[in-house]
């Protein structure tokens, strides 16, 4: 069609690709006038962020809820990355739970598939769930990007606050380094990630100076999120 979005072309795609549990089903694509097309979804009752953001005295998950919704975000997760294609847009918004339960991952807007080793834009993943190499813009990113935003979802279940709270991507990479140096994590080693160096050098050049990381955040959230996984290791 002409007009059409590639990325509409691809969410379709991508959403015709899929039939798992904890997929939200495609049920039927209306055309309406001129380009615009409908996507009919399987109506689920709830999306994890308003339950945690707007339900937050009435819903605490207790620790067997918190593993099942976990369980089910990473089996959806599993299904999508078999079939070769990368969600990118993994948060609460995108994670909707129906009234038994069951989750079902949706919003495939920036969803792909990805069969062979090719650059991918970094310009994506909403950006508290962005994982480590995209703030970075390493271009040859995966599914891996994915499991990052997953962990970061359920250190939000858990803390009930988002786990990487920044204000602007120049800062968000710096505020996950200021995490890890709260619990006394050294900066990734080149023999570990051997780009690492040289694409933190890029991203922080002179032009665009490492920012400086405010006090709080050394004390906040990985702290926080381990003080309540101690509290209930279960
Ligand atoms: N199948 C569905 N059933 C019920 N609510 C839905 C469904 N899909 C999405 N929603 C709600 O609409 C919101 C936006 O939908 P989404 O597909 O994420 O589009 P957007 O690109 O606008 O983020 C979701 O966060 C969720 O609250
Ligand atoms: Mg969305």
């Amino acid at each position: 069609m002409v007009g059409f979005p590639i990325t509409s072309v691809r969410e379709i795609k991508v959403l015709k690709l899929c039939d798992h549990q904890n997929v939200v089903k495609l049920v039927e694509i209306v055309r309406g006038r001129g380009n615009s097309v409908y996507l009919v979804f399987e109506f689920v009752q709830h999306d994890l962020h308003k339950i945690l953001v707007e339900s937050k005295e009435l819903t605490v998950f207790n620790i067997l809820q918190l593993k099942y919704i976990l369980r089910q975000i990473l089996e959806g997760c599993a299904y999508l990355h078999k079939k070769e294609i990368i969600h990118r847009d993994i948060k609460a918004a995108n994670i909707l739970i129906n009234n038994q339960g069951i989750v079902k991952l949706a919003d495939f807007g920036l969803a792909r598939e990805v069969r062979r080793q090719e650059p991918l834009t970094t310009r994506l993943v909403t950006r508290w769930y962005r994982a480590p190499e995209i703030s970075l813009q390493e271009k040859y990113y995966s599914f891996q990007s994915d499991v990052w935003s997953v962990g970061c979802v359920f250190a939000e279940m858990v803390a009930r606050e988002p786990l990487f709270n920044s204000r602007t991507d120049h800062e968000h990479f710096a505020v996950i380094i200021g995490q890890l140096e709260g619990q006394n994590a050294p900066l990734p080693k080149d023999e570990d990630w051997p780009k690492f160096s040289a694409m933190y050098d890029k991203v922080y050049s002179e032009e665009m100076p490492k920012p400086n990381l405010p006090e709080k955040l050394n004390r906040g959230g990985l702290q926080h999120f381990f003080d309540k996984i101690e509290k209930n290791p279960a």
